[in-house]
């Protein structure tokens, strides 16, 4: 037997526990985008850290003006490879909680809807169910050889509001944290039986507006009609940033992306993506968006806009006839190549002020901005990668692209020079972001072996 086989039976049968284990951190409420859940984000990377310590890696957790980011190593040993192994601990709200059968922080193992075993709980697939795929792998290589390749793991507390801290933390770690290749389990596999490469993000400008009429609320009889009315004021703005044709209207918008090429085309249209089945699972008779584009164009390709949050108006229960003073809404939108985010932040600002009533004020406040990211697919790495996945999972990956965005892919690629490779172990039925987010457990079990079996394919087969 191979060492790699040994490794592999350790992650076998180390199974159950393996979910014990992830359902502690879990159940740590590690939501970033809350200020004062950060001692729950601490709590979860000091979790981290002693996972990683008990495995013999060398760890800290550094700090940032933010959460802390964990940081462990094995003893890099000079002529191998180095992986950087990136995660995210951080999650997003779990809100609306009356939306969760079990609780959110109250991991729980059942059948998902489909009859499959699942851990259930917030950040199950995203990110920490697939972080600890890894740290499985990890553990059992270090329990018989130690691992193949240089490791450094840097696993974040921020990535779910935008990886604001990152780029300096980078900067200034710059030489520590010099390595070959990144890897990140933090996309999706294509669908069930069907894993994934996804080999382009697309990028995230994220705005929230604040508008401001009359100093303080008023009377809807006494005033209404005489005054202008934030609340009214801000759906006319919000609703004219599409055009009939599910464009996004903003001048200059479309000006730097990007166009498709027939043969990228062909190849999304030749996946085996069931429409059908994708609008059914959504409760829609159908999808809808940009005129001209098919479904995964339209989510892997082309740039987008999206309204995350109103608040505007008596949100309480029952009627009040009030104008408010002031009403908000918090806008994201979707980058693709070539698309420059500080560009698409200052139009998107500007069109919102060109179509502002003089008697009303606004406010931005910025939640995140990131490029989109194209990954090159005929490298060593991505073939290794493949390979690993063909292995782990039992058949061969598909090249996907995906619509989310993970900032520290163009951060890599800008500051360390280094690309990624997006190897993703969660399933499109796993509502990330949504109440009943879930993880499958095989994907769990295969992911720790793909893993596994990645870190010896980097160290032997990559001269
Ligand atoms: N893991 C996701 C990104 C993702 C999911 C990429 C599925 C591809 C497929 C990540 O945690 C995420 O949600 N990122 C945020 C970005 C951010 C800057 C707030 C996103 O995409 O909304
Ligand atoms: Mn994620
Ligand atoms: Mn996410």
């Amino acid at each position: 037997m191979s060492i790699l086989d040994d490794v592999l039976k350790t992650i076998d049968d180390r199974r159950h526990a393996s979910v014990a284990a992830l359902s502690e951190l879990l159940a740590i409420p590690s939501v970033s985008a809350k200020p004062d859940h950060k001692p729950h984000s601490l709590r979860a990377a000091t979790w981290l850290a002693d996972q990683l310590k008990f495995a013999g890696l060398e760890v800290s957790v550094m700090p940032t003006p933010g959460n802390p980011i964990v940081v462990a190593k094995n003893k890099h040993v000079a002529g191998r490879k180095t992986v950087l192994f990136y995660g995210h601990y951080d999650v997003q709200p779990p809100e609306p909680l009356d939306q969760w059968i079990t609780g959110a922080f109250d991991p729980t193992v059942r059948k998902d809807d489909q009859g499959f075993d699942a851990i259930f709980a917030r950040g199950a697939a995203d990110d920490k169910g697939q972080v600890w795929a890894n740290i499985e792998a990890v553990m059992a290589w270090q329990a018989h050889s130690g691992l193949p390749v240089n490791l450094t793991m840097l696993i974040e507390g921020e990535e779910e509001i935008g990886s604001e801290n990152l780029e300096a933390f980078l900067t200034q770690h710059a030489r520590a944290l010099r390595a070959d290749i990144c890897v990140i389990h933090d996309t999706e596999q294509f669908a069930r039986g069907s894993p994934a490469i996804t080999y382009g993000l697309r990028g995230l400008v994220y705005e929230e507006i604040f508008l401001t009429g009359p100093s303080h609320d008023l009377h809807s009889g006494i005033f209404g009609g005489a005054v202008p009315n934030p609340s009214n004021v801000l759906c006319e703005i919000l609703a004219s940033l599409h055009d009939a044709d599910g464009r996004v209207n903003i001048p200059g918008f479309y000006d730097d992306v990007r166009a498709l090429n027939t043969s990228e085309r062909a190849g999304y249209a030749a996946l085996p993506f069931d429409e059908a089945k994708w609008a059914r699972d959504l409760s829609i008779p159908h999808g809808s968006g940009e005129a001209g584009f098919s479904t995964l164009e339209r989510t892997w390709a082309r740039p987008t806009l999206d309204i995350n949050g109103i608040t505007a108006g008596y949100q309480g229960i029952g009627a009040k006839t009030v104008i408010a003073s002031q009403a908000s809404a918090k806008v994201s939108m979707r980058l693709v190549p070539n698309q420059d985010p500080q560009k698409i932040r200052a139009s998107f600002e500007q069109t919102v002020r060109d179509r502002l009533p003089d008697n009303v004020t606004v406010r931005f406040q910025n939640h995140g901005l990131a490029p989109a990211v194209l990954i090159p697919m005929d490298s060593t790495p991505t073939r290794l990668a493949a390979e690993a996945l063909r292995i782990g999972f039992g058949t061969t990956p598909t090249f996907i692209r995906g619509g989310g965005s993970i900032p520290v892919v163009g951060l890599f690629k800008r500051i360390l020079d280094i690309d990624s490779l997006l190897i993703g172990f969660g399933l499109p039925d796993d509502r990330v972001h949504s109440p009943k987010e879930k993880f499958d457990l095989d994907s769990l079990h295969k992911g720790a072996r793909t893993a596994a079996i990645l870190y010896e394919l980097l160290g032997t087969k990559w001269a």
